[in-house]
């Protein structure tokens, strides 16, 4: 608890484009989030390197992510939004994380095969230990929820699991996180292959709309989305890519299904996608001058940078010195 409040953590990665799924699954819940719990969200630079990135790429990116955290309404003074390469707690505690990890626990995560297999170049240690250094993330701020997608489950599950094993030998050292999957956010779908989650790292472009995408882009992307030679317009499992359409269009206006269907009845799919590219414009126009807005102001986001790391690392601290005094690091003693 901080500030008689539970603590909730969640990070995303700072490579690939956001895309709108990211958005309306994630990033638009998170703000709802800021006035009952204690929250941080960290832009997980240190992640992104266990895949080869471009070191200009790279930073422009976290910069670009934080704007965008911000710039979706994460408001920097109620929130703990931050770099983890700014809290160097992180990778100190991940190393000792990494001394109660087994191998054997680290070799059953599907991530790791999955990402091997895709880099099989280059399936470094990193790559593996991944899963320890977010479990780092969560458990040194005391986080008691975690909102994540389903596919970050089974690392939150490793993260309580090593959180369980150092509680059960040295006493309480971790508050046990849980998962936090809020029943609202939409699940969208590639407009490509609605059978598959809308991705940043999608190889097909067109398949995701990203947060920085101009309005004429949107469109196109939208008139190009795979549907079916069904011809009606009904939300139902049999018509995935209208339904994906149909999910995108209501989480931007906060419609329901029942409303937009009935919306759209008798009209054609050319009518939908126009609707959909509409309302998912008009989120993403005020977000993108928001965007470039604090792009300009570089003594405001420098601040903000600068505050939120030394409020993240003010906490970190506090539970990184714990751990180290539980297993048996000596004192450091006091200049005097
Ligand atoms: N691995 C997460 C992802 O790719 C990002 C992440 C890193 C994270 N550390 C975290 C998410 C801690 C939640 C909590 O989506």
């Amino acid at each position: 608890m901080i500030n008689d409040k539970k603590v909730l953590f969640s990070g995303m990665q700072a490579t690939g484009n956001l895309t709108l799924g990211n958005y309306l699954g994630a990033l638009k819940n998170w703000i709802s989030l800021s006035d009952e719990f204690e929250c941080f969200y960290c832009v997980v630079d240190e992640h992104s390197i266990t895949v080869r990135q471009d070191p200009a790429t790279l930073r422009k990116r976290a910069r670009l992510l934080m704007e965008i955290y911000i710039a979706a309404g994460l408001d920097p003074e109620k929130n703990t939004i931050y770099y983890q390469s700014h809290v160097p707690q992180h990778a100190e505690l991940m190393w000792i994380l990494n001394c109660f990890t087994y191998m054997g626990e680290l070799n059953r995560m599907t991530q790791f095969k999955d990402k091997s297999a895709k880099h099989a170049d280059n399936i470094n240690a990193g790559l593996f230990t991944y899963p320890v250094l977010m479990a780092a993330d969560i458990l040194l701020y005391q986080t008691d929820l975690v909102p994540v997608g389903i596919d970050q489950k089974q690392h939150l599950e490793l993260a309580r699991t090593i959180a369980e094993r150092m509680n059960n030998i040295y006493g309480p050292v971790f508050t046990v996180p849980e998962g936090y999957y809020p029943k609202i956010g939409a699940k969208i779908m590639s407009l490509q292959d609605p059978a598959h989650k809308m991705s940043k790292s999608d190889e097909n472009p067109n398949g995701s709309i990203y947060l920085m995408d101009d309005a004429d882009t949107v469109a196109r992307k939208c008139r190009r989305a795979v549907t079916d030679s069904e011809g009606v317009i009904l939300y139902r499992d049999e018509q995935p890519g209208i339904k994906n359409l149909l999910d995108i269009y209501c989480a931007c206006n906060g419609k329901t299904p029942e409303m937009a269907v009935a919306e759209f009845e008798g009209k054609g799919y050319g009518v939908l996608k126009d609707a959909v590219a509409e309302s998912v414009n008009a989120i993403l126009s005020p977000l993108q001058a928001r965007v470039k807005e604090l792009d300009q102001d570089k003594d405001y986001m420098d601040k903000i940078i600068l505050d939120n790391a030394d409020k993240a690392s003010y906490y970190a601290s506090k539970t990184l010195r714990k751990v180290q005094k539980k297993i048996g690091y000596p004192e450091r003693p006091r200049r005097k």
